[in-house]
């Protein structure tokens, strides 16, 4: 019999410097209240969800990714909110940048393209700070931020006695404007 496929779960992320994800992170403290607050250093903005792929995919991942172009993205960090659906606390922008848009559409086209499956909802840009949380509070008092991106990344996951683990597998700059 063959043996199984060894998977990876993978997704697609903007990665914040670590500052940015100190201060996003120093907030969801503040708000947080019942709820869990992500750990600084796992904040980010997911692209596109790939979830459990074939191992051996990875090296075409990073050929697909890298021949993605686009310009550095300017992210106004502007609103936050909260989702019953799925009891997160995001932060976001307000009005969505072009750069970002076209650099989801060309990623998705490329895995497409390629036949990769990934998750098909459309894209809605956000940080998740916080999960399971029942609300914000009536004063959040979020400072409004900016997020020069200069890259993308490639990301896995693991997950070992309930700690999610995320490592940056490669990263794709943008092309100067
Ligand atoms: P979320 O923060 O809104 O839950 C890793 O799980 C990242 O991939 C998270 O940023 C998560 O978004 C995002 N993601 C998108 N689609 C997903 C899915 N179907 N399952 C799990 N995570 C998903």
């Amino acid at each position: 019999m063959a043996e199984a496929a060894e998977t990876v779960r993978l997704f697609f992320a903007l990665w914040p410097a670590s500052d940015l994800q100190a201060k996003l992170a120093a907030w969801a403290k503040q708000v947080a209240g019942k709820g869990r607050e992500m750990r600084r250093e796992n904040l980010h903005l997911t692209l596109a969800f790939l979830g459990a792929t074939d191992a051996a995919l990875v090296p075409d991942l990073i050929a697909l990714a890298a021949g993605a172009r686009f310009t550095p993205i300017r992210l106004p960090l502007d609103r936050v909110g909260y989702w019953k659906h799925n009891r997160i606390i995001w932060c976001g922008a307000g009005e969505e940048p072009q750069a970002l848009a076209a650099l989801v559409r060309d990623l998705r086209a490329r895995l497409d393209a390629a036949g990769i499956r990934y998750d098909p909802k459309p894209f809605v840009s956000h940080v998740t700070l916080v999960r399971n949380a029942s609300g914000l509070p009536p004063s959040p008092g979020w400072i409004p931020l900016v997020w020069e991106a200069g890259d993308f990344a490639l990301i896995s996951s693991t997950r070992a006695e309930g700690r999610v683990t995320y490592q940056v597998l490669q990263r794709f700059p943008a092309q100067s404007s």
